[in-house]
Order: structure tokens, then sequence, then C-alpha cells
């Protein structure tokens, strides 16, 4: 009998442990906050045996605890735009003290509010509640509620629970890092931008523009994330080699001469070699490069010719292209609209990749 009870308690350690494991290994490979956060919440209700989980978060402007994970069932929907102050329930008591809380009979606890039980009809009996704590400060709640099998949780739960959410604390200072890196990295990249085009005041709003469009034909073509991020920050930097050409050409009021059009003509092979350094600029810099090549080849700087140009190269040539068109330069007027698309057509499969144009088109379609 003893050594069977030894058995299943080994067991389940062992279930903890690898829960615990399997946890921070999906949290080192994924970067994607809500799903992690989903994934942590389902894992720790499997292993506590509860009925259901839930993980909110503080809402610190209007001290208010909000639903981020409801597990267990359909009723989680229905809660999810419940809010908590941080003055009702034990959810707000954890959240005020930073203490977890193990509540074998959650009627019997003062501190215990139905208000969700209202809502969903859900009935809670027994609980942990800890509190997701970030460097000694509280940034939200878990709880899991009602043990399935044995009737009540232990004490000894609360430890478990608490190890599995210093994961999910984890998880979220790390994207929030992730997200504040990536907009001070987006940021110096806009500015970078603007910086072109304070060298040449005929472009201004170039850059965003063409970003824009671009990021209209990438939606049109199914870009992914990734592939659409990259031609974001190519899409604003695409000219930056424009840095290393001087003002006197950039703004001359007139046609250039050919010598001028060589000087010109260097900017996107300088593009690449100002931003060569930058490592996580890695892919983004062949897209700079390749701006100005010809579908049917024939462009510059390398001569290449349909899908040897990268495909958001291909994007940005003709949007390119058009903006240059439809804007006021120092020795003509702008072009209309209208005439503009015509002459894009007009190059379709020569000067741009025909599946570009398309999208490009459809982009305009209800104007
Ligand atoms: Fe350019």
């Amino acid at each position: 009998m003893e050594t069977e009870v030894l058995v299943k308690q080994l067991k389940q350690k062992i279930e903890e442990l690898t829960t615990v494991i399997e946890a921070s290994k999906r949290i080192t490979s994924t970067l994607d906050l809500s799903s992690l956060l989903r994934i942590i919440m389902q894992l720790a209700t499997k292993v506590m045996h509860a009925e259901t989980s839930s993980l909110m978060l503080l809402d610190e402007t209007k001290q208010e605890l909000v639903f981020e994970v409801v597990e267990g069932g359909e009723k989680g929907e229905m809660i999810k735009e419940i809010r908590l102050s941080v003055n009702e329930g034990i959810a707000g008591w954890v959240a005020r003290n930073g203490e977890a809380v193990f509540v074998p009979d959650a009627e019997k606890d003062e501190r215990f509010c139905n208000k969700v039980d209202m809502k969903s009809g859900f009935r809670t009996k027994s609980l942990i509640c800890v509190p997701l704590k970030v460097k000694d400060k509280v940034i939200g709640i878990a709880e899991v509620i009602n043990k399935l099998d044995e009737g009540t949780f232990s004490p000894d739960d609360v430890s478990l629970f608490s190890a599995l959410i210093d994961h999910a604390a984890i998880a979220i200072e790390n994207a929030k890092l992730y997200k504040d890196l990536q907009g001070l990295f987006l940021s110096t990249i806009t500015s970078l931008a603007t910086a072109i085009e304070a060298k040449d005041p005929y472009t201004k709003g170039h850059s965003e523009r063409v970003t824009r469009l671009s990021l209209a034909i990438a939606g049109k073509i199914g870009m992914s994330f990734k592939e659409k991020e990259r031609l974001r920050i190519a899409g604003l930097l695409h000219d930056i080699g424009k840095i290393g050409i001087p003002e006197g050409i950039l703004a001359k009021p007139a046609k250039l001469n050919n010598e001028e059009w060589g000087i010109i003509k260097q900017h996107p092979a300088k593009g690449a070699e100002i931003l060569k350094p930058i490592k996580q600029l890695e892919d983004v810099i062949p897209v700079i490069r390749h701006h100005h090549e010809k579908f049917t080849g024939g462009g510059y700087p390398d001569g290449l010719e349909g899908e040897e140009i990268p495909l958001g190269s291909r994007i940005i040539t003709l949007v390119d292209a058009f903006d240059a068109m439809v804007s006021t330069r120092p020795y003509r007027p702008a072009m209309k609209r209208k005439d503009a698309i015509n002459e894009i057509q007009r190059c379709k499969g020569t000067q741009f990749d025909p599946k570009i144009v398309e999208a490009f088109l459809a982009c305009y379609e209800y104007e």
C-alpha cells in the first residue's frame, strides 16, 4: 500500500516537473505573448488538475484587472469582458498585497466576490490565486479554480502554481523588452529616413508614401508578417544612399546631365554600403540595393532581371516610380494620377513585374 502511494506521488512529481520544463522550453522558442500565456495556462490547468484557470493583467491607470486568458470551457469568452477593480475579490486582494493565497472554500472567504460566477453560471469552490510579478512589481494575477479529482487543492500546489506563473511573468517582461527594442529601432530608422529627405526637399514624405503603398501591395500578394516588416524598413530607407550624393545634384532645378546621372545612380549601392554594419538589417539591404533594377534587366546597380530581383525591390521600384510621377519636380509639374497609372500599366512586364503591377492596380480598383 505504502509503495503504491509513493509511486503515485513520484509519478505526480514527474508530471509536475515535465510541465515546468515544457513551459520553459516553449517560452524560449516563441515570442508571441498571447499564445504563450495561453499555453502556460493550459499546462497549469492540466498539471494542477483544475477545472478552470485564468490570467488577468493589471491596468495601472484604471487600477483594474483585465482578463487575458480564460481556460476551461466556452464560458471563458463570456467573462472576458468583465473588469475587476483591485479593491474587489480575492484577485484584487492578491494584486494589492502581492501574495499568493490558497482558498479551500471560496464561499467561506469574506474576500470572495461572486461577480464572475454570476455572469458565467460557474461555481467557484476552491482556488489558488498568485501574483504575476516583474522585479517585485505586481503586473497581474493568475488563478486555478476547483480541483477536479480529490476535492480541494493543497498548500503544496501553491508553490508549483507560483513556479509556473513566474514563467508567465518572465515571458511578459521579455515580450515588453522586445517590443521596446523594436520601437526604438523603428524610430531610429524613421529619423534616418527624415535625414534623407532633409537633403532632398523635393522628396518630402516620399519614403513614408512609398512604404505605405508598398505595404498595401504586399497585403494583396499575401506577403508574410516578417516579409512585410522587412519591406517597411526597406521602404523607409530605400534612398538612404542619397546621403552620400552632393546636394547640388539632388536639388538641381533642371534636368541632370549624364555625369550627374551617373552619380545619382550610385545611391542604391551606397545605401547598401552604409547599412552593411547593421546586423539586424541583413535581410533588408538586398531589397535596398536592388530598388532600381528593371524586370527585363538593364537597371542598376547590378542589371538583375526577373525573379533574381528581390520581391521587395520589385514592389518598391514600382511604387517609387509612381510616387515620383505624381510629385512635382524642380524641372516638371506633377503628372495626373490617372496618367501615372496608365504609364505603370504600359511598363508592365518590361520595367515592372506584371504580378506586382496587377497588385498595384488592385489597390486602386475603387478609386
Ligand atoms: Fe531610389
